[in-house]
């Protein structure tokens, strides 16, 4: 394995961080976010709004978002930046019961028991989504990668949500969010992303007349606990899922196809066990599950380049967690990215290495969590595994990587995105 580090976030140690708000110092990973967060358990950084605690130890962080005395909900700074996107009576973005209503109305449809009922529309849509990568081959042109992910992942959504017996057609400003979507965060400044939260609320206009189609199917109730969630709720939540469930899962796969332009002998081994399992045979959601070369490819970039790389959390009242004393009105920065390179629980933890997750100890396995845990955790991560593994696999399969055309590093703004378009460079399989 070729010893090359992949780029990664910088920071600064924390005497030399100047005075910001919590909400700027979370948001702003290379300006704001002190060193000592990758070797220490916890760091704490005065703001000029009050305390911000920075958490990279599994053991504290489990014990934060597990909690279930209600001291430490999702902090209403969570709340407000994800409600300018996404509307504010979704599952990300209402608080306590309704919050739980959200997630037992949504749970089911994200189960692994609809991925069979899933599975043909998923492939056929990614296999639309990836024809520009042969057009590009054709052409010899480099392919924004980026742009491709975006597509298949949100033409994913748009289908679960609805398509499948609807028959609904992504209605053209659909298509333009996830675009604008696209380009705001390429460029990874907020007033571009303000942008995008206006074209947001023009989402939420288009998607009202979709409203009473879907109220009647799993994604609007759960029979089995007599819920029905209202239009509303139902605009916010497809709001949220269409935006944030298409972008996570699309950075994911473009930071993977990214590390396979780098580490050639990886993609070839990968490449060798999709030729070996798949052969000439079609697709199944049975031969996914065998391809673990590819699986840890998932895991390793997901380690590396976490989409979301932190989450908050706030305390209401005077809490001890592990041994540390938090005040009320604290915010809380649960950062996974920190974690998941942490110098006590990963060896070489800046370095590719998709072979440690066949011998992960158990304290690694607690130092991963990509999907976050607990009481918020990602009801999506299953189903984002299967499309990042059919779109891999689909595309690997043909097609050879030969390099990324231009030099890329991570931005992080509360997701963690190149700072550029990933143009690969791309030939035929033989
Ligand atoms: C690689 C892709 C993904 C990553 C890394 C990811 C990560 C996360 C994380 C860290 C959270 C926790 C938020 C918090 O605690 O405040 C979360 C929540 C959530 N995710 Fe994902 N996600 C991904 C894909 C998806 C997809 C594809 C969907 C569905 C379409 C989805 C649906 C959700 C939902 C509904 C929640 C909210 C759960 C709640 O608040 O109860 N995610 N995700």
């Amino acid at each position: 394995m070729k010893s090359l580090i992949p780029p990664q976030l910088k920071f600064q140690p924390l005497k030399n961080i100047k005075a910001t708000s919590a909400l700027r110092a979370m948001l702003y990973a290379e300006e704001f976010w002190p060193e000592e967060i990758l070797n220490k358990p916890s760091v704490s950084l005065k703001t000029t709004t009050g305390e911000l605690l920075f958490l990279s130890d599994p053991f504290l962080v489990k014990e934060v978002l597990t909690r279930n005395d209600g001291t430490i909900p999702r902090s209403r700074l969570q709340q407000r930046f994800a409600g300018h996107g996404t509307g504010r009576e979704n599952v990300i973005t209402d608080i306590g019961k309704r919050s739980a209503m959200h997630r037992k109305t949504l749970a089911p449809l994200f189960s692994p028991d609809r991925f069979n009922t899933y599975f043909p529309f998923i492939k056929m849509t990614l296999e639309e989504a990836i024809k520009p990568i042969f057009d590009a081959i054709e052409k010899k042109e480099p392919i924004d990668i980026g742009r491709v992910c975006v597509n298949g992942t949100f033409g994913v959504i748009w289908q679960i949500l609805f398509g499948e017996d609807k028959k609904l057609t992504p209605p053209l400003i659909v298509e333009q969010m996830a675009n604008t979507l696209y380009e705001a965060g390429l460029s990874g400044e907020l007033t571009q992303t303000s942008k995008a939260v206006k074209q947001a609320k023009e989402i939420s206009l288009s998607l009202r007349p979709l409203v009473p189609l879907v109220s009647d199917t799993p994604f609007a109730k759960n029979p089995k606990i007599n819920l029905q969630l209202t239009n509303k709720e139902l605009e916010d939540n497809a709001q949220f899922l269409l935006t944030s469930g298409h972008e996570s899962t699309a950075l994911t796969i473009t930071w993977a196809l990214f590390l396979l332009a780098h580490y050639q002998d990886e993609q070839e081994l990968i490449a060798n066990e999709i030729k070996n399992i798949l052969g000439n045979k079609e697709l199944t959601l049975d031969i996914l599950h065998k391809l673990p070369r590819l699986n840890n490819l998932f895991n390793e970039t997901m380690r590396l380049y976490p989409s979301a790389i932190l989450v908050n959390r706030e305390t209401i009242q005077d809490v001890t967690v592990g041994e540390l004393s938090i005040k009320k009105g604290t915010q809380i920065a649960v950062c996974f990215y920190s974690m998941h390179r942490h110098k006590n629980y990963w060896k070489e933890p800046d370095s590719f290495n998709p072979d440690r997750f066949n011998t992960l100890n158990k304290e690694q396995l607690r130092a991963f969590m990509p999907f976050s845990t607990g009481h918020h955790s990602c009801l999506g991560g299953k189903l984002a595994w299967l499309e990042a593994m059919t779109i891999l696999t689909t595309i690997l399969k043909d097609v050879k990587i030969l390099s990324c055309k231009n030099s890329i590093k991570p931005i992080a703004r509360y997701t963690l995105r190149p700072d550029g378009p990933v143009m690969l460079e791309v030939q035929k399989r033989n």
